[in-house]
């Protein structure tokens, strides 16, 4: 596609779609900077009264370890900024890891059977790291890793920084769903623009699957549509068009 914005255009679409399908939705949400302009289609929407989150429940794929919800670098005040606080989402109905919960092994089951009370995700979102990540699952992330603690990869830290104005790094750990966890979404739409996701992208689609690159697990899934921007595509072997569709 042709930039940042017609990806986030589709991306939405997409979104308000599956909203509308079903009377109550599951989503399963990101952060970061891909989101964002998804994220703010999705509060116009609601504003101008084309959807409404009423009904609906989230999940968030991850959050820094040791970061408090109320903290300005948290993956909860993420949400607040871009999506939560514009919308008529249940707040009881938004799930986001506890990074500060004291055993995060008990907070990762706990996460796990949230999402299975709620019957599973429909809609799962998906960015993709430089170094191919989903979620906070770095590469050498097993295929069948669930909801846990993970170590995140320095050159995480240091893009992610900009969150935390007073470190020149984010925080070292992360809960995140797992590769399993996120494979057991009903519909994935991953998106991703700019050059610095080329390679990453390559990787997914034409290279390996391989723990290597954690996003290459998602040929294993019958579902999964990636929205690209040019400049994301600009190393696939193949370049169909305007826009990846493609099944496993
Ligand atoms: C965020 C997440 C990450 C991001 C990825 C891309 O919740 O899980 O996998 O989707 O790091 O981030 P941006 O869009 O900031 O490049």
């Amino acid at each position: 596609m042709r930039d940042a914005d017609a990806v986030a255009e589709r991306a939405a679409a997409r979104v308000i779609a599956t909203l509308r399908s079903a009377e109550a939705t599951t989503l399963g949400l990101a952060t970061g900077t891909t989101m964002a302009p998804l994220y703010a289609r999705l509060v116009a929407a609601y504003r101008a009264g084309e959807i409404s989150f009423r009904t609906a429940c989230s999940f968030n794929l991850d959050e820094y370890a040791g970061v408090a919800p109320d903290s300005p670098g948290s993956f909860h005040a993420y949400m607040r900024k871009h999506l939560f606080a514009f919308t008529d989402i249940e707040p009881d109905r938004t799930h986001i890891p506890d990074g500060t919960a004291r055993d995060i092994t008990s907070e990762a089951a706990r996460y796990e059977a949230l999402i299975a009370a709620a019957g599973g995700i429909d809609l799962q979102l998906l960015g993709i790291g430089a170094n191919g990540h989903i979620g906070f699952n770095e590469p050498g992330s097993d295929f069948a890793s669930r909801t846990r603690e993970v170590k995140l990869d320095e050159a995480t830290r240091l893009g992610n920084a900009g969150n935390f104005p007073d470190s020149a790094l984010a925080p070292e750990r992360a809960i995140t769903m797992g590769i399993a966890t996120i494979l057991e979404a009903r519909s994935i739409l991953l998106i991703a623009t700019g050059r610095e996701k080329a390679a990453a992208m390559a990787a997914a689609i034409d290279g390996p699957m391989s723990p290597a690159c954690p996003a290459s697990a998602l040929r294993l899934h019958g579902d999964v549509h990636i929205l690209c921007d040019e400049a994301a595509a600009s190393a696939l072997a193949s370049r169909p068009g305007d826009g990846i569709r493609r099944r496993a």
